[in-house]
């Protein structure tokens, strides 16, 4: 049976991630907890967004890193060299506005081809990079805007990673409000 539980996926993103770029370790820990903490209030798959929170950046280690298209990287990894399910390898394909850097990139192609995304799993990645995009590179708890702000701040204006962010954002942070909304109701039911 493929493989998609938390504590498996919380292993390999230690094995890659931990010693090798420990400030990614620390975030992903966060991710997954904000995964934990919400999925059960919204009705999410837990255990699937949770596994693709640990996951989610696993592409960035150097050992994996092959296009610099850390989604991809990290979901190819997944795919031929573990056993993940495909829905976790599509997860961490396309999350956090992966598309628009593959365009940047010039990686469409290969992205979509190899990790084609249905209907279900679209709202999945919206839960998924709704954690990311909570959670700040040292594990904190942060807006959406914040996050985004901070991440154009770390790149140069010029990157694929800044162009495409920009590109996205409204997009991405009209997905986050939505699941912010979402989030306040079921709180309040
Ligand atoms: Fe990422």
């Amino acid at each position: 049976m493929a493989d998609q539980s938390p504590a498996w996926a919380r292993e390999i993103a230690r094995h890659v991630l931990a010693d090798a770029l420990p400030g990614r370790w620390v975030h992903t820990q966060g991710v997954a907890a904000q995964a934990r903490a919400v999925g059960p209030l919204l009705g999410w798959n837990t255990d699937l967004i949770e596994t693709a929170a640990w996951l989610h950046d696993i592409g960035y280690a150097p050992a994996l890193a092959v296009t610099g298209l850390h989604p991809l990287d990290g979901a190819r990894y997944l795919r031929d060299r573990t056993n993940a399910a495909p829905a976790v390898c599509t997860l961490v394909a396309h999350h956090s506005g992966a598309v628009a850097e593959a365009a940047e990139r010039g990686l469409s192609e290969p992205l979509l081809a190899e990790f084609p995304l249905n209907g279900h799993s679209g709202d999945q990645v919206i839960a998924i990079t709704y954690c990311d995009f909570t959670t700040g590179p040292g594990g904190e708890r942060l807006s959406p805007e914040k996050r985004i702000t901070e991440i154009l701040s770390r790149y140069e204006p010029d990157s694929p990673v800044h162009r495409a962010v920009q590109a996205s954002a409204p997009r991405l942070l009209g997905q986050c409000r939505e699941v912010t909304a979402a989030l306040r109701a079921s709180k309040r039911a």
